[in-house]
């Protein structure tokens, strides 16, 4: 029999397709060296029980106690590393002045690599206590700095993928912070690439750099010209915000007489790696593009309700064949739990579905089949983040990352309404969904191995 690093044993949930979830009960899983897992065991298959009786009593086998399940580790599309500092503040103003009036001014602060240090091992622990087994950073544009999260990433275990941000053009960021000019940015973005290209080598789980216009309002068309041409010369991730809030929106429009997914594209910034966040204001024909390129849309579901002037129709967008995630964006979502974004998608989707305006009657009030459901949430928080970034993580199934967090139901602190003769295995997938705290997710797995576990 071929030999294994590690044996889980256990139920467990992961996304069969959007709307449905496949409940993997009392199941093995067989983890080879590399993290990956290479077989997936139900108890009616005939070597279960040799499988069992093999690694039962050794210390490779980890059995799930009695109300504890298996869930994917997360995938977070959209995080500002740096704005950690202020998550839960700051959320009084629209994006323009909440950019210059709060944000910009404490990114400026990560020039200080003691000051960035802090921040950035405790937003990077954070996430992990929260779940998230996978990340797409926005650091700042700070080199060092950047640089610094990715091998905070690496050091924690967490799959980072982490963006020096590009913000060149004069005329619209402070000159206490931006790049000095675009040639300095494209220097920079290419440095950071070939160092975390290297830091990558030694990393099991994976650190990836990312090439990061912040949006088209920050950039010069040079900067946005070469970053294009460095995403495609070292087949690198793409990340940007896009039609995010009316402002923005508008803005790409007087400037470039389109909107920004096109604005985008013609820049090279669409592409398979392409994951833009929020993407608001798509048009059809802007989604249409999405599709075609590969570009993924990261849902921020929470910061949409401060910032985005809107609803995403994301019903709409998945049905049109856009890649979709789920991000917190923190801090413009003031959660790092993906759980509360996940719940936060269904929410707002209901009520861009029902509408919103009690005194317009019911037909005019809402935009029908925009609804979706936690099932369809999981999915984005899962496998929709690992389809958008082209990699084995996000579903509990052979091939893939052994990437998870396992909930614990029963914590006498935090325990979930689950009463087992009368619940079935779905409903307490329901209740996890809507209910888990970070109090219930007792350790946390990336590529095979343990990255976090909470003392009881
Ligand atoms: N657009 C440009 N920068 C940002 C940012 O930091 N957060 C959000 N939500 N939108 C942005
Ligand atoms: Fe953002």
């Amino acid at each position: 029999m071929i030999s294994y690093t590690q044996v889980f044993h256990g139920t467990a949930f992961s996304s069969s397709s959007p709307k449905e979830v496949e409940i993997l009960r009392d199941h093995l899983f067989c983890i080879n060296a590399n993290g990956m897992i290479e077989k997936v065991v139900g108890p009616e298959e005939d070597d279960y029980q040799t499988l069992l009786d093999t690694y039962r009593d050794t210390d490779k086998f980890h059995r799930l106690a009695d109300g504890q399940y298996f869930l994917p580790g997360f995938v977070d599309l959209h995080v500002h590393a740096p704005q950690w500092a202020q998550s839960g503040t700051a959320l009084d103003l629209p994006l323009y002045d909440w950019l210059n009036t709060y944000t910009f001014p404490l990114e400026a602060k990560f020039s200080d690599i003691d000051f960035a240090k802090d921040i950035y091992e405790e937003v990077v622990a954070t996430l992990l206590a929260n779940g998230t087994t996978t990340a797409l950073y926005f650091a700042t544009v700070h080199k060092e700095a950047s640089l610094l999260l990715a091998n905070i990433c690496a050091k924690k275990g967490q799959r980072g993928l982490v963006g020096k941000v590009v913000m060149d053009d004069p005329e619209q960021n402070p000159d206490y912070y931006r790049d000095a000019d675009a040639q300095t940015a494209l220097a920079d973005t290419e440095e950071f690439i070939l160092a975390v290209k290297d830091l990558a080598k030694s990393v099991k789980q994976g650190v990836y750099p990312v090439v990061t216009p912040r949006f088209i309002p920050s950039c010069t068309d040079e900067a946005l010209k070469g970053l294009g041409a460095l995403a495609a010369k070292h087949d690198t991730y793409i990340q940007s915000h896009c039609s995010e809030s009316d402002w923005a929106h508008t803005y790409v429009q007087d400037r470039f007489d389109k909107n920004d997914a096109f604005a985008l594209h013609d820049f090279g910034l669409l592409r398979d790696k392409s994951v833009m966040a929020h993407c608001n204001f798509l048009h059809d024909d802007d989604a249409d593009l999405f599709a075609k390129t590969g570009t993924a849309v990261s849902h921020c579901p929470i910061s949409n309700a401060y910032f985005a002037n809107s609803v995403l129709p994301v019903a709409h967008l998945h049905a049109k064949g856009v890649e979709i995630g789920l991000g917190s964006d923190i801090s413009g979502g003031f959660s790092p739990s993906l759980f509360d974004n996940a719940r936060q998608a269904v929410l707002s989707s209901r009520m861009l579905d029902d509408g919103v305006n009690p005194s317009l009657p019911a037909e005019k009030r809402g935009v029908r089949n925009s609804r979706i459901t936690m099932n369809e949430a999981f999915y984005f928080a899962t496998v929709g983040g690992g389809e958008s970034l082209s990699l084995p993580i996000g579903r509990l199934a052979e091939t893939y990352a052994w990437d998870v967090q396992i909930i614990d139901t029963a914590l006498a602190s935090a325990k979930l309404p689950i009463h087992n003769d009368k619940d079935d295995l779905y409903d307490i997938f329901q209740k996890i969904m809507y209910l888990a705290r970070p109090e219930n997710i007792r350790e946390v797995w990336v590529q095979g191995e343990k990255v976090y576990s909470r003392a009881l």
